[in-house]
């Protein structure tokens, strides 16, 4: 059975009145009108699988992640998940800012369906993996963003959820950080759990993924091996001109 399947996936935003820098500088200010930011994505991703979604900013990666995490529903379409999903998608989602490093371990836990007697087995396993001991009983809002990464990430794979999904998470650890979460990304889908995650670091995506998805203005323009998705994905970036920078 399929770990992750998404049919015919479209998802449409509502007008924004207030765009965020960003969003203006990618759509030109034109938020008047809702936005289709998925068109008909197709995916069936396997138990074992690491998973790598790539593409240009504002072609959907994280719209797609949101929809597969169930936080947004799709407008059209439908997404089956099969097993203990822990997103780790907007950087403190599941955590809570006064609670320290400790508590919050507790209460991520909970929110992905695990008691606390299991948490407390595994509680100085996930602080020992984030490398975090010295700061585990400040307050969440003290850490940076790399430490709230570690610790979110500590908690997925050591719960054993079945499915990861990051976004750019990996991107703002430090090395070391990177050489542990690598190892037990090969690890965690040896067990059969499965990791989808989005990256714009094609290195990481040709090292950990088995498979990916280029995904461009919503629509899927390739799935298959991951390395071949990379060149691809690749060539088409370095044949394009740069981009009109917005000014403001
Ligand atoms: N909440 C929202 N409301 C309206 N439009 C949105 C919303 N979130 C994203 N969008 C738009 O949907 C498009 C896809 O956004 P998304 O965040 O999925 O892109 P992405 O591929 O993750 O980009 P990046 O690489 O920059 O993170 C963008 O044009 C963005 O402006
Ligand atoms: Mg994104």
């Amino acid at each position: 059975m399929s770990s992750i399947v998404c049919r015919d996936i479209s998802v449409t935003y509502p007008p924004q009145k207030a765009p965020s820098l960003k969003e203006w500088a990618l759509r030109r200010g034109n938020r008047a009108k809702p936005f289709q930011a998925l068109t008909d994505v197709n995916l069936t991703i396997e138990p074992g699988e690491a998973f790598g979604i790539v593409g240009g900013n504002g072609a959907g990666k994280s719209t797609l992640l949101r929809v597969i995490a169930g936080i947004i529903p799709p407008t059209r379409g439908e997404v089956i998940t099969r097993g203990v999903l822990a997103p780790i998608i907007e950087l403190g989602t599941g955590f809570d800012g006064e609670l320290s490093g400790r508590e919050n371990i507790f209460f991520n836990g909970s929110l992905l369906g695990r008691s606390r007697a299991f948490m407390r087995r595994c509680v100085e396993e996930i602080i020992d993996f984030s490398g975090l001991t010295e700061f585990i009983d400040a307050p969440l809002r003290t850490y940076s963003t790399g430490m709230v990464a570690r610790l979110a990430f500590a908690v997925a794979t050591t719960i054993d959820a079945e499915i990861v999904l990051l976004d750019e998470v990996l991107a703002v650890g430090d090395a070391s950080f990177y050489d542990r979460c690598e190892e037990r990304i090969r690890r965690f889908h040896q067990t059969g759990a499965t990791i989808v995650f989005v990256s714009h670091d094609l290195v990481s995506v040709r090292e950990l993924c088995t498979r990916a998805v280029w995904i461009d203005h919503g629509r899927v323009v390739t799935i298959g091996d991951a390395n071949e998705v990379a060149d691809a994905y690749e060539k088409r970036m370095h044949a394009l001109p740069a981009p009109a920078v917005a000014t403001v």
